[in-house]
């Protein structure tokens, strides 16, 4: 088949490294892409938010699959002005997406369904939120209602605080996104990911990931689209995993279908594991970004088939196969991330560059360009250094063995990803 990916991330490049790895792919374009993805597929120069110029183009092409990476152009409709057009595309409906697009949305579909999640009011302006925020305690969670780019939600630890963050909210500060603010109760646990695969029917697990959010060593420091991740996250036992399809996934996916809104895609549901079991915190409706990278390196089915029988309402109950090992990711941003990255910074990959694969690690390129020939910093998540191992320990080792060799001198990175389960298995290590 032909297989046409749009976006231009980590998250990408991973797909597209798995895509060309598919027997059924015969040709694979990716729009707009980056210099990572140009090594695994044709680039072209589409726009995704201009519907009409990918339909022509998938049209031209035969295209037989869509596969969009970003939140935005779901939220925006793209999968539905393709299937309307008769082109199979993987990612939910603009209905759907809601689950992504609108907080609102999704705590009065979790309402509804009976699905645990923290208690919340949704407001509409400042006097509606002040009122509501007397019915909460410290800290408070406030969420512009809208897509944000991952920076919609504070965590404020006093009232005047949340005051001065709602007056931002909705003096304009997140734009349309806080037209509206979701304030909801703390949850108490850890945070863990949980990914599945529906075509708005069938259901089946598809692995599961933690990530590091914030931008400084230790957990600490601004949030940013994450740091570094691992596959699979143990904190997540069978039993965990069982009880998040059971009390989480289904019923989102049931409540869906019956008005009428069928999920159909990926569904990342970001968790808490309180006392009182997992808890939802919010959903995406695509792939998260790195819990991608990590997702890609276990991966041992036919994605681009996988991906099809999903968009066509034909997806397979068999579980799909994952290795068993450890996958970790190590983010190098640009100095400056998540503020204003610094852009243009030399990269050499040396004995990292795609294809000559040190000691088999990946690196997945993120915010790259190419400028004269050689490769540049061009955004604030720039390479994801991606390995392997029997344990998030080894795995941890091997990326940034990776990473020691390449040279990126304004770029930065964590050095403790995983640190939280390194330690867990330090201790059971004894
Ligand atoms: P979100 O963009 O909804 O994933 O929120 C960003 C981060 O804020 C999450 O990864 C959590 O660390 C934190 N967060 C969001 N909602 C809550 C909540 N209700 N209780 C505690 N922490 C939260
Ligand atoms: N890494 C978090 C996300 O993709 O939303």
């Amino acid at each position: 088949m032909n297989v046409l990916l749009l976006g231009s991330g980590g998250r990408e490049h991973a797909l597209a490294w798995k895509l060309a790895q598919a027997p059924s792919v015969t040709r694979l374009y990716a729009a707009p892409g980056n210099p990572g993805i140009a090594e695994e597929a044709e680039l072209v120069a589409l726009d995704a938010t201009d519907h009409a110029a990918v339909i022509a183009f998938c049209q031209g092409n035969s295209i037989d699959l869509v596969v969009i990476g970003p939140e935005a152009p779901l939220v925006d409709g793209l999968a539905d002005s393709l299937r309307a057009a008769g082109i199979p595309a993987f990612g939910p409906s603009r209905a759907a997406a809601q689950l992504e697009g609108s907080k609102g949305f999704t705590k009065d579909l979790c309402a509804r369904a009976n699905i645990p999640t923290g208690g919340y009011v949704r407001t509409r302006s400042i006097e509606e939120a002040d009122r509501a925020l007397t019915q909460f305690t410290a800290p408070y969670v406030l969420k512009a209602d809208g897509l944000a780019a991952g920076k919609g939600v504070v965590i404020a630890e006093s009232i005047e605080q949340a005051e001065i963050a709602l007056a931002d909210m909705f003096g304009g500060g997140f734009g349309e996104a806080g037209a509206e603010v979701v304030i909801e109760e703390f949850l108490h646990g850890e945070e863990a990911s949980f990914f599945a695969i529906t075509d708005g029917t069938t259901v089946i697990p598809f692995g599961t990931a933690q990530d590091h959010k914030q931008v400084g060593e230790g957990d600490t420091g601004p949030n940013t689209g994450g740091m570094g991740a691992y596959s699979p996250a143990p904190v997540l036992t069978q039993e965990l995993q069982d009880r998040v399809m059971a009390e989480i996934i289904r019923p989102t996916v049931d409540t869906m279908r019956a008005e009428g809104m069928p999920y159909s895609g990926v569904l990342y549901a970001g968790l808490m594991l309180t006392a009182e079991g997992p808890k939802l915190i919010e959903y995406n409706c695509r792939f998260g970004d790195p819990e991608c990278q990590v997702l890609m390196m276990r991966y041992q089915g036919d994605l681009a088939e996988m991906m099809l029988s999903c968009a066509k309402g034909e997806l397979d109950e068999t579980p799909p196969a994952f290795a068993p090992d450890t996958a970790l990711t190590v983010v190098m941003a640009a100095k400056g991330y998540p503020g204003t990255p610094e852009k243009g910074g030399t990269i050499v990959l040396g004995a990292c560059s795609s294809g000559a694969e040190a000691n088999g690690a990946k690196v997945f390129h993120a915010g790259t360009a190419m400028k004269d020939g050689a490769l540049v910093a061009n955004g604030g998540r720039v390479l994801n250094v991606t390995a392997m191992g029997a344990s998030v320990t080894q795995a941890k080792a091997k990326a940034y063995e990776a990473l020691d060799r390449i040279d990126f001198a304004t770029g930065f990175c964590r050095r403790d990803i995983g640190w939280k389960e390194v330690a867990r298995e330090a201790a059971d290590a004894g």
